[in-house]
């Protein structure tokens, strides 16, 4: 089992989206995927097309060692494996928080409880980092894919938070969302970033903007069968290939789980 942390240092860059679209993708080619929520907006559900918010999650599962989170889980019509965060009030949400920076290694021994086969994946969809939330799935990733629109303010926040984002020992890509190649300042603003992130981090892929995305979550179906030989389709396949042949040849990250399981 490959873990992988969807994460970004700006608000609105469409990690949800993406981690959705991911986890369909490579459910459709075949590997058991998991995608869990750890965000206490408790979106991802939406965009998997479960009806409504969760009411329960991994975050009571924070606030309540008793709770059993394994059995709030939602399987979609894809046959994705849901984990939800779970709705939380104010307070409950500050205690979520504490107890994340508190217990640095909840989240893996949460993971480990997962019965996934080697060849299986866990997708995290992150609050904004930094938040304890992404610090955690950072953490015990594999690989940390970071999503960015090519836009000035957020690769900035990006390009200050890369070598936290590296600390933790996992494989770090970047996703280029909502590309638009007629702004010419998106190319020098990449230039920038690729300059900032030197050899070591290729910018592995681009996701076009396409405003039929959100006019597809709202219908609760997905682009890429929608318009399947859209640029963003043809972009979120492009993903989703890239991913399925890491995940079948990358070595795993040798971390605590393993300490855990022996
Ligand atoms: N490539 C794209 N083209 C057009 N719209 C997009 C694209 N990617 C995402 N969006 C839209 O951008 C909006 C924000 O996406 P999303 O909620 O996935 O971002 P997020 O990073 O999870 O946001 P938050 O910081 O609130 O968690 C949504 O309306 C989504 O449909
Ligand atoms: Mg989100």
């Amino acid at each position: 089992m490959k873990v992988i942390a969807i994460v970004s240092t700006a608000g609105g860059t469409g990690r949800t989206t993406l981690s959705a679209a991911l986890a369909v993708l490579l459910a459709r080619r075949g590997r058991q995927t998991v995608a869990l929520d750890l965000d206490p907006q408790n979106m991802l559900g939406a965009h998997l097309g479960i009806d409504g918010f969760a009411p329960q999650g991994i975050a009571h599962a924070l606030l309540d060692d008793t709770h059993a989170w394994h059995a709030h889980t939602w399987r979609n019509a894809e046959g994705v494996l849901f984990v939800p965060y779970g709705a939380v009030s104010l307070a409950q949400s500050a205690r979520c928080d504490a107890r994340l920076a508190a217990e640095p290694r909840w989240l893996a021994t949460a993971l480990a409880q997962l019965d996934l086969p080697r060849d299986g994946v866990v997708l995290i969809d992150t609050a904004r980092y930094p938040s304890q939330q992404a610090e955690q799935a950072v953490g015990c990733a594999d690989l940390v894919l970071c999503v960015t629109p090519p836009e000035p303010a957020a690769c900035a926040t990006l390009v200050v938070r890369l070598a936290a984002l590296r600390s933790g020992g996992a494989q770090l890509r970047i996703v280029v969302n909502r590309l638009n190649p007629a702004r010419d300042m998106q190319r020098d603003v990449l230039a920038m970033l690729g300059a900032a992130l030197g050899d070591g981090v290729p910018l592995v892929q681009r996701v076009h903007l396409d405003g039929a995305l959100p006019e597809s979550f709202a219908r609760g179906t997905w682009l890429f069968d929608d318009a399947p030989h859209s640029q963003a389709s043809h972009d979120l396949h492009g993903v989703a290939n890239w991913l399925d042949t890491w995940l079948a040849d990358a070595p795993r990250k040798p971390t605590h789980r393993d300490g855990e399981r022996a």
